[in-house]
């Protein structure tokens, strides 16, 4: 994977996501997970905020991603936590899609 000056990393190939999919990436040291919801790409961390699972093995609905642990629920499109037992939010990063390609912004 490549990044460029502006901290633009190529993460996986849009027509790898499908509508309503959740894809885990690993780049550069983050685990990323994802989404295609609503005809855009989303991009969140791909890890719980409440214990140990990764929200790519979790289900999609919509905006909204369910932990495959103990069911808390977020919105991919700002990170919020909408359902317990998590109580932090998760962390967001900016996405573009350039042809084939998604890139996501890390810090
Ligand atoms: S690890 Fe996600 S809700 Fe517990």
């Amino acid at each position: 994977m490549s990044s460029d000056v502006g901290g633009w990393v190529r993460a996986a190939r849009r027509s790898d996501l499908r509508e309503g999919d959740v894809l885990g990436v690993e780049l550069e040291g983050h685990s990323i997970a994802l989404y295609a919801a609503d005809g855009a790409v989303f991009a969140t961390d791909n890890v719980c905020t409440h214990a140990y699972a990764r929200l790519s093995d979790g289900w999609l609905d919509g905006e909204v991603i369910e932990c495959p642990l103990h069911a808390a629920r977020f919105d991919i499109r700002d990170g919020k936590v909408l359902d317990p037992p998590a109580t932090e939010d998760l962390k967001t990063y900016p996405v573009r899609v350039d042809d084939d390609e998604i890139q996501v912004k890390l810090d």
